[in-house]
């Protein structure tokens, strides 16, 4: 992995500050969409079930890399979960946002966070890896670059965790809004929904997925385990 030198000068990606810069770049958002009960409303109510969903995945004890950084509690949750034997490592390529997990890691100084780019190769191997809501926020290219990267960086026998909108069913009630959503704030949404993460790229033939949907189709939780 890139020492924090060389990472602290990694350039934000066009598509981030184009589309996302009120979401995840301004230090006047961030503290409002950080808060917990903010995030369980643009879940739909979904966002602890999603999150202890995607915790539960991991065991104590082991050393896991969280891609991109998660509004709320999430990395608290999963340093708790992980525990004083396991080791937690965000990568997120905006420094705000590194800056604000480190606050809420606070409590856990073994953990840590980091400036990277994932589309970049990440470097270092992981008993497990975790992809919570980032794939839809990215264009296709860097969605696959992504992918293959976090997949290089999961063990023999380790396990990789994608959490992420699903195209909800026909009958679904929140479906107008959500195409709404998808079309005027998330742009890259409906590319992800028109494919499967487990068929992504040529390196997830290294892995045996299991796939579930939630809340009508709207989410997805993805569970891949490396040969
Ligand atoms: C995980 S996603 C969205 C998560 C979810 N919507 C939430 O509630 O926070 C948002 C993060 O992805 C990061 N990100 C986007 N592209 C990235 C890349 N190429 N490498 C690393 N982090 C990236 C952004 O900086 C942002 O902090």
């Amino acid at each position: 992995m890139r020492d924090s030198a060389s990472a602290a000068a990694t350039e934000l990606p066009d598509y981030l500050r184009d589309t996302y810069t009120w979401a995840y770049l301004d230090h006047r958002t961030l503290p409002w969409l950080d808060r917990p009960v903010v995030v369980s409303a643009i879940l739909w109510g979904n966002a602890s079930r999603l999150m202890d969903g995607a915790v539960r995945e991991f065991n104590p004890g082991q050393r896991v890399l969280q891609a991109a950084a998660v509004y709320g509690d999430f990395s608290p949750r999963l340093a708790r979960r992980l525990g004083d034997a396991g080791q937690l490592t965000v990568l997120d390529v905006a420094p705000i946002q590194i800056a604000n997990t480190r606050r809420k890691l606070a409590p856990w100084p073994h953990m840590h966070a980091q400036v990277a780019d994932l589309t970049e190769p990440v470097g270092t191997t992981f008993d497990a890896v975790c992809c919570f809501f980032l794939l839809h926020e990215v264009p296709p290219h860097a969605r696959q670059r992504i992918v293959a990267n976090l997949l290089k960086a999961v063990e023999p026998g380790g396990k990789i965790v994608f959490v992420d909108y699903h195209r909800p069913r026909w009958w679904h009630p929140m479906g107008p809004i959500m195409a709404l959503v998808f079309r005027y704030l998330e742009p890259f949404a409906n590319s992800l929904l028109a494919e499967s993460i487990e068929t992504l790229v040529p390196e997830t033939a290294d892995f045996d997925w299991k796939k579930e949907t939630f809340f009508g189709g709207l989410y997805q939780r993805v569970v891949g385990i490396r040969r």
